[in-house]
């Protein structure tokens, strides 16, 4: 048996973000979530009668703002050398220009806490949720509130010195997207110009923070996490080329190449692999997840080749499914690991890779019922249970690869 051994100092671990495992957060989209319209729609759409008015409320999640000592403690005891966090913005800084001491002791005592169990903290600024007087203020849909952001970041890259890895942004694509053309995440616009406007200024507060961050920490490493998707063609034809090449300029590479001289490492968020026949979502679907993604872990050789004219390290910041019987998840973690290991030994420069999720969380606008992680919380008692595909990525992580 050959063994898939990963390069030295390979970060393995796993990743969350603030609003879905914190609790009791404060920002738009908790007010979204018991907005009147949000609960009619839902309503409408038979959705409650399905899962519970409380699956879509994040409430008290998996209470890691409490008990984020369990989970390090856990994610140490797994094997993980690094965990990936988001810093939610509107506890840091509930009014605008306030930047509560309380809160940014909290995240100095997370870092800490992570740092004890030996892990390497990489940590997103922003991972999608803002503070209310942001969101009063038009949010990301107007240019000048870039600089807000920037204020932020800068902040607290002043404040948390003891982390090395930021990640400004998380999938900015998908939020300008979802939030502002398909309408289905808070402020639900429906206007693809909006969206348009949105992501140009992402772009922008990604740029500003970049110069705000090595101003004050030449040493830090910066990137965003950027959700990229293999699009494969699968009918030869002129125009389903000509598909192809459109969508891996518009999605997966335009958003990076504006960042040019601007990151330090690339973030690949990787879940989602199109075929491009008559439509551009042809898919076989042989394997599903919980939520009806396909699972095609072959996809992300293909992404990470594709990055790698960027000439930057490339740590892949998520990849994950939503699993509740977890027997998928152990096969998926191993097919992804020999995917990325292929391209690595064709010369992609990957070191690291962060499961999503640690814990199950709260998933966006589909609620609590998405069951992605490693370790099951029951949301009744707050119960950590590690399921039995953590147990076969500790063994991954503590090997630097495995036997295949
Ligand atoms: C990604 C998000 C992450 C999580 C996973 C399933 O797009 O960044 O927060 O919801 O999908």
């Amino acid at each position: 048996m050959a063994k898939l051994e990963f390069p030295k100092g390979f970060f393995w671990g796993a990743a969350t973000a603030s609003h879905q495992v914190e609790g009791d957060t404060q920002n738009q989209w908790s007010k979204w979530e018991v907005s009147r319209g949000r609960l009619a729609q839902l309503e409408h759409d038979g959705l409650i009668a399905k899962y519970g008015k409380e699956n879509f409320i994040s409430g008290a999640a998996a209470d890691h703002y409490h008990r984020y000592e369990e989970d390090f403690r856990l994610a140490k005891e797994y094997g993980h050398l690094a965990t990936r966090i988001s810093i939610e913005w509107s506890r840091v800084e509930p009014q605008a220009g306030y930047f509560d001491p309380v809160a940014i002791e909290h995240y100095r005592e997370v870092i800490a806490s992570i740092r004890k169990n030996g892990m390497e903290p990489f940590v997103t600024i922003w991972h999608w949720t803002f503070p209310i007087w942001f969101r009063d203020m038009g949010g990301f849909a107007i240019r000048k509130n870039t600089e807000y952001f920037a204020r932020f970041a800068e902040k607290m890259v002043r404040d948390l010195t003891d982390v090395k890895f930021w990640i400004t942004l998380n999938e900015p694509e998908i939020y300008a997207k979802n939030s502002y053309s398909r309408g289905v995440w808070p402020p639900q616009e429906n206007s693809w110009l909006a969206a348009l406007k949105v992501y140009y200024n992402l772009i922008h507060a990604h740029r500003l923070s970049y110069k705000k961050i090595k101003d004050v920490s030449p040493s830090a490493q910066i990137g965003i996490a950027k959700n990229n998707a293999y699009f494969k063609v699968c009918k030869n034809q002129l125009q389903n080329v000509i598909t192809k090449n459109f969508l891996d300029w518009s999605w997966n590479f335009h958003f990076l190449n504006k960042l040019s001289g601007t990151q330090d490492f690339i973030g690949l968020n990787h879940y989602f692999h199109n075929r491009i026949g008559r439509q551009t979502h042809q898919n076989e679907n042989f394997k599903t997840s919980d939520m009806g993604w396909e699972l095609y872990p072959e996809a992300i050789y293909h992404v990470l080749k594709d990055l790698k004219k960027y000439k930057l390290p490339i740590y892949i910041t998520e990849n994950g499914l939503a699993n509740a019987e977890d027997k998928q998840r152990a096969w998926f973690i191993k097919e992804t690991l020999r995917n990325a290991h292929r391209a690595i030994s064709e010369g992609v420069d990957v070191r690291g890779y962060f499961h999503w999720s640690l814990t199950d969380n709260f998933e966006w606008d589909k609620g609590f019922w998405p069951r992605f992680g490693l370790i099951a919380i029951d949301y009744r008692t707050q119960k950590r249970t590690p399921r039995p595909s953590a147990i076969v990525y500790k063994d991954i992580c503590q090997n630097n690869g495995f036997e295949q």
